[in-house]
């Protein structure tokens, strides 16, 4: 039997991903030392691999193989644009992609002027500015703190996550338009998924009725 290898966005969704694997018998006992340097981790008895990386790296070990499976968040998908399936909606992780601003900057969005936009996720702001509704804009990409460019002027509007709210609120702005639901996902390798077919399945099968198990 080879390796199935897990490649899980570093974070809160890496810890909560693998308490979800670890109550359908996915576990790796390596992992669970907070102290370690060690990148990869390894089950032999399961034959399963481990490893955590920067989320925007996820889809790309998956689609090259280096990973069968990945757990990243929808925004990171939609913004790497990689080659993978992506086969689960883990159901936690949930927030919004938006269109968030001063109040003010209502009425540039309604009357399609030509705006500024700054962002983290230059590709998912061109597209729903571009193709959905169909207005020029300029993206101006950000690494972070995107809040801030508004409140200095560098932009217009941003287009962000937002969960709690707080961020917007504390910075005196609002959430204007709603680009897109996000939570965390399950992608995996094009090849693997028929390579390892019976194995990955259980592993979607399994994890879909953990999943519905705690919607009822
Ligand atoms: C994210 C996001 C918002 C904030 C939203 O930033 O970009 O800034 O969280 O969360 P809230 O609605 O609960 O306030 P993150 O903390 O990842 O850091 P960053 O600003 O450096 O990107």
């Amino acid at each position: 039997m080879r390796y199935l290898t897990f490649a899980l966005a570093k974070g809160r969704l890496a810890k909560t991903a693998m308490k979800m694997f670890e109550s359908i018998g996915i576990e790796c006992e390596e992992m669970k030392d907070e102290k370690t340097r060690k990148l990869i981790f390894v089950n032999e008895d399961l034959k399963l691999k481990f490893f955590l990386a920067k989320a925007s790296d996820v889809p790309t070990y998956v689609e090259y193989g280096a990973a069968d499976i990945g757990i990243v968040g929808k925004d990171t998908i939609l913004e790497e644009d990689r080659k993978l399936y992506e086969v689960l909606d883990l159901g936690f992780g949930k927030c919004r992609m938006c269109v968030c601003g001063p109040k003010s900057a209502k009425e540039l969005l309604k009357n399609h002027g030509m705006i500024r936009v700054a962002s983290k996720y230059p590709k998912i702001a061109k597209d729903y500015f571009y193709n959905k509704k169909h207005q020029t804009v300029e993206i101006i990409k950000l690494n972070g703190s995107v809040e801030l460019a508004p409140i200095v002027g560098l932009s217009e509007v941003i287009v962000d996550i937002v969960e709690t709210g707080t961020t917007l609120k504390e910075n005196g702005l609002d959430v204007l338009e709603e680009v897109c639901p996000l939570s965390a996902r399950m992608v995996v390798n094009q090849v693997s998924m028929k390579m390892e077919d019976e194995r990955i399945r259980k592993i979607i099968t399994d994890l879909k009725d953990k999943i519905s198990e705690k919607v009822i």
